[in-house]
């Protein structure tokens, strides 16, 4: 078969995603976000995301087939997310999935979302030299993956044991007073939000980096733990506003971020070092931040490691991701799922 034709579908979260890709060439990538919607509540409503889903599912679909200029008919093979996620969110998506393949009784593929994040980096540099590892980082999962085979072989070598990084900027984005989601704010504001001369010193408060400490590396060399960095800018603002003091936001975000970016780069950089791997590769919401990627590339350049950062509106959640997963599955002659799977909400990778 020439390079399959895939629609992809995600929905496992605040964004209805319809991506069409063939083989690792991307055709189309329309997303529709709820994320304003949740705005008020500070995170997402699981059912005020699954109704979004529900009224953008259709356009968006017929938005991708519009930009990609495909019918239903050429395509090759249909992939949706079947997990991890909302539950409530993901079923929308698996339904309008089925009824597509249904209708036109094409192969469905049902996907695991996690190794979406990894297979999209395909779209934008091409096949990847395995062994490679993946730093996974979004507002759900927080993991070192050690990527044997794309489409089959994923392998966890560590994970956060408490909050996921998206999650620990969403929460202190929220005690600092600044909206949701958290990670683009902080992002922004630790930048001087364009300006340079407002720009935060990330030296200037050392907040604590989890799961660093000699001790914590011999069971946890490969874990994450973000909750006490979270409770530590909690106590640090507490502190000062008891003193009467003013919060130098500028200063706190940047400095909270340097702890976040120095151990997510620090750690998957010992990852690849570990495992001889000479490609690492980002993905999810926390790997379109700014300071991340800069930190990311320096350690990289140091150690010899070749690193894969897909664009930030392929690092957020999108159906190009899921479209480029089933197509590697298409590729590689795996079997379609059956039309009745069901949803997996703690599907692990
Ligand atoms: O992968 P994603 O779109 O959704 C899932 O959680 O699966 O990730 C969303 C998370 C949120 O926690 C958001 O605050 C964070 O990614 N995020 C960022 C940035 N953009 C999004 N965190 C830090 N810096 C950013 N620029
Ligand atoms: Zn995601």
């Amino acid at each position: 078969m020439s390079e399959p034709l895939i629609l992809g579908i995600e929905s496992s979260c605040d964004e209805t995603g319809v991506g069409i890709v063939r083989g690792n060439q991307l055709l189309a990538n329309e997303v529709a976000s709820s994320v304003e919607e949740h705005v008020r509540f500070g995170g997402v409503v699981p059912e005020v995301a699954s109704r979004a889903h529900l009224e953008a599912i259709v356009p968006t679909i017929e938005r991708a087939l519009k930009t990609a200029d495909v019918d239903l008919g050429q395509l090759d093979a249909i992939a949706v997310t079947a997990g991890p996620g909302l539950m409530g969110a993901l079923v929308v998506g698996i339904a309008a999935a089925k009824a597509l393949a249904l209708a036109t009784g094409k192969p469905l593929y049902g996907v695991n979302h996690l190794a979406g994040h990894v297979a999209v980096d395909l779209l934008e540099h091409g096949p990847l030299p395995q062994p490679a590892v993946a730093l996974l980082v979004s507002g759900g999962h927080t993991s070192l993956l050690r990527v044997d085979d794309v489409a089959t072989k994923i392998i966890e070598i560590g994970a956060t044991i408490d909050d996921a990084a998206g999650e620990a900027y969403d929460k202190v984005a929220r005690l600092l007073g600044l909206s949701y989601p958290g990670g683009p704010v902080i992002d922004r504001i630790a930048n001087g939000d364009g300006d340079p001369q407002a720009a935060g010193d990330p030296t200037a408060i050392r907040f604590p980096r989890g799961l660093t400490a000699q001790k914590d590396l011999v069971k946890h060399r490969f874990d994450f733990s973000f909750s006490g960095l979270k409770t530590a800018v909690a106590r640090w603002v507490e502190l000062r506003q008891r003193d009467g003091l003013d919060i130098p936001l500028a200063d706190v975000a940047a400095s909270f971020q340097e702890a976040v970016c120095d151990v997510l780069s620090a750690k998957a950089i010992d990852a690849c070092q570990s495992l001889g791997a000479e490609d690492l590769l980002i993905g999810g919401g926390v790997a379109a931040n700014g300071r991340l990627r800069v930190l990311l590339a320096e350690r990289a350049e140091e150690r010899g490691i070749r690193l894969r950062r897909p664009r930030p509106g392929l690092c957020t959640d999108n159906g190009a991701m899921i479209a480029v997963l089933g197509a590697q599955m298409v590729s590689r002659g795996l079997p379609p799922s059956a039309l009745d799977f069901a949803a997996d909400s703690t599907l692990p990778v």
